[in-house]
């Protein structure tokens, strides 16, 4: 009912050419068509990113976008900016934005609500730190963080945000959270979610596990009754591993 959704989060690798090079080889790699593809890449890749993958049914997306339309805010890139490029997903919330770079709850609010008025598709991160973790107040983080992101959002914007649960110590480490693990925390997200809206729309909500997700592991995310797809770091870095992570989704 709900289709998995593999989106590879480039974090700050790969040049234009380099980005350019990749989806040409993943083009010529046959997609199962059943597997929403996203390639979130950074910013400059973008536009050329859009423009090789026309009519190929992998979206593109960014790993960030200010709120505000436009503005005194050296650095930033706008969601108006994205959209004239052709870009259809942000990240948002990721726990790198949020440990470098200030990113909080009611940024990670305020972006979500941004992302929906332009019609984006939004990946909104959450998860706990290992010591949250150890103290066993992963629940209550990110039920936490959950509630912050999505205060005063609509039904029809809530139904269309893919939520990626990425517990900060399984990523870039190598050590993935057990699948039971993560579909006890997934669940546990789509439960507040019907809380805070309805069982219909929890139902419809699209869920995400990252952290350390590989080719070797990805089949025992997604035989979760929660979990519908996975994002990427590292093994999106390559297209044989990203497609092998995608024709698993299928
Ligand atoms: O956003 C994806 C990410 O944080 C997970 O990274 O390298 O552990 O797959 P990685």
């Amino acid at each position: 009912m709900r289709k998995p959704v593999i989106a590879g989060n480039w974090k700050m690798h790969k040049t234009v050419s380099n980005a350019l090079g990749f989806v040409k080889e993943l083009k010529e790699i046959q997609l199962p068509s059943d597997v929403e593809t996203v390639l979130c890449a950074p910013f400059l890749a973008l536009p050329a990113m859009v423009e090789e993958t026309r009519e190929t049914g992998i979206g593109i997306g960014a790993q960030n976008a200010h709120y505000e339309e436009q503005g005194a805010f050296t650095g930033e890139i706008s969601m108006p900016m994205l959209q004239e490029v052709g870009v259809s997903y942000v990240i948002i919330g990721h726990s790198e934005r949020r440990t470098y770079y200030n990113e909080t709850d009611e940024s990670v609010n305020k972006k979500t609500k941004a992302a929906h008025a332009h019609g984006f598709t939004p990946i909104v991160c959450v998860g706990e730190v290992l010591e949250e973790r150890e103290k066993g107040q992963t629940g209550e983080v990110v039920t936490s963080q959950v509630k912050a992101a999505f205060q005063g959002l609509s039904s029809q914007e809530m139904k269309k945000t893919i939520i990626a649960y990425e517990p900060v110590w399984a990523i870039g480490t190598g050590k993935a959270s057990t699948a039971q693990d993560a579909e006890e925390v997934c669940s546990l997200i789509r439960k507040t979610v019907a809380g805070l809206f309805d069982q219909s729309v929890a139902d419809e909500v699209r869920i995400q596990y990252g952290g350390s997700v590989k080719p070797e592991n990805i089949a025992s995310f997604m035989e979760q009754p929660d979990i519908d797809g996975a994002l990427v770091g590292g093994a999106s870095l390559k297209p044989d591993s990203f497609a092998a992570l995608v024709k698993a989704a299928s």
